[in-house]
């Protein structure tokens, strides 16, 4: 037997699992592109139905791709009435992201070949999750509020139909561009936990659908895609912008975390963080109210300071998270209802590298160090 402590790579920090091509994150230097194209064009000149198609396929699409492509999301979009449903009945007790993963689960009632690993079915059932996951969010939202289910409208874009589906209105040109932005920033990042867990799932040839509901249940924590959540609740327990500096002085003292900030890649300025604060900074000069500025004011100063005193010494800057909270309350939207906008975006990003996994698949399965006892002699229960 093997008795030499070998090293353990606690949460596989450091740790290579696999080639890609899907995306890269360069941690020190804060850059990210998503199939060789830098995150900063993409936000820019792209849209997230072609950065989607672009991480499935590993290509950008041509006109006719696009079309045909765009053309089956639009088709897909409405989801069953039974999930609707089921919506309904959890929406006002639990959790969206626990509304999320159920009605997400739900879809392979819908799917008569569930278990089809080609690979065109397998992205075939990926553009179904990408279709439907948005709309389950917006009614999830409709639902919590007791509000009307809206059903998709074919004449809008992908993220811009979301919105209108959970506000019930039709959004300007700018608010358009920020859920539009949202949605592609948070598409794909690499092996992150959520995505692991996708993989985790897909190597076992578990179908999509089980796969997709393991990331989501992943997604949730405070420490991955809650963070959003986590960090819009902390800039309200602040309060006030002359609130900052103490607060978060004091939640430093007592060694809490603060969320938003610090990532196990990036040890510098999240280039997808800078790209939200510049857009929240835009919002600004659109006559916002008083809780946006606030909100922009406080999480100002907190970047300061935490930059100030964590930045440079160990490498914790705010990640994107951080803003995306306020940004998400300039387009009107709940804060319980961030991290499933995450999920429905992370879609393309987590489809993606199970379509690429499945092509050199080997199952996961770890192994831990043993510290525990050995042959210790059975006693029977009258015994103990
Ligand atoms: C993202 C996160 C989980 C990465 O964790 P990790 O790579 O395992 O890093 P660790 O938890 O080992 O942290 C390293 C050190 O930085 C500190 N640290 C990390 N993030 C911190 C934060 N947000 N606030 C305060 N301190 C933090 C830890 O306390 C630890 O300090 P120590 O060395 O004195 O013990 C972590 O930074 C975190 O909890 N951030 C807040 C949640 C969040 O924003 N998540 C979204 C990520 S996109």
């Amino acid at each position: 037997m093997n008795t030499a402590k070998p090293t353990i790579n606690y949460g596989l920090e450091g740790i290579y699992v696999d080639e890609s091509s899907i995306s890269k994150v360069d941690g020190q230097n804060g850059k990210l592109w998503y199939r060789g194209y830098s995150i900063e064009n993409l936000a820019e000149q792209s849209n997230f139905e072609e950065v989607s198609y672009l991480l499935l396929y590993g290509k950008l699409p041509t006109k006719n791709e696009y079309d045909d492509f765009t053309g089956k999301l639009k088709d897909r979009r409405d989801i069953p009435k039974e999930v609707r449903d089921v919506i309904k009945v959890m929406a006002p007790t639990s959790h969206p992201m626990d509304v999320m993963r159920t009605a997400a689960s739900m879809l392979v009632m819908y799917d008569k070949d569930p278990n089809n690993r080609n690979l065109d079915a397998t992205i075939d059932k990926v553009i179904t999750l990408i279709a439907k996951l948005p709309t389950i969010a917006a009614a999830t939202g409709r639902f919590r509020e007791k509000k009307e289910y809206i059903p998709p409208d074919k004449s809008l874009g992908h993220s811009v139909n979301f919105l209108y589906m959970i506000n019930g209105k039709r959004p300007n040109e700018f608010e358009s561009k920020l859920i539009d932005l949202m949605f592609i920033l948070h598409a794909e990042h690499s092996t992150n936990a959520s995505t692991f867990s996708v993989l985790v799932t897909a190597s076992t040839l578990a179908d999509v659908y089980a796969a997709t509901t393991s990331g989501i249940g992943t997604l949730k924590g405070p420490l991955h895609g809650g963070a959003d959540e986590a960090a819009l609740k902390m800039i309200n327990a602040i309060g006030s912008p002359d609130n900052t500096e103490k607060y978060i002085e004091e939640a430093l003292e007592g060694k809490q975390r603060i969320m938003g900030f610090g990532h196990r890649v990036y040890k510098t300025y999240d280039p997808r963080a800078k790209l939200v604060r510049s857009y929240l900074e835009e919002s600004l000069e659109k006559e916002p109210s008083d809780e946006i500025k606030r909100h922009l004011q406080i999480a100002l100063r907190a970047e300061k300071l935490m930059i100030d005193k964590l930045g440079k010494s160990k490498g914790i800057w705010p990640n994107i998270d951080f803003f995306a909270g306020p940004l998400y309350r300039v387009l009107g939207i709940e804060s319980e209802m961030f991290t499933p906008i995450f999920v429905a975006s992370r879609m393309a990003g987590w489809g993606s590298h199970i379509v690429e996994y499945w092509n050199n698949n080997k199952i996961v399965r770890p192994v831990e160090w043993y510290i525990g006892s050995l042959d210790l002699p059975y006693v029977p229960i009258n015994k103990r």
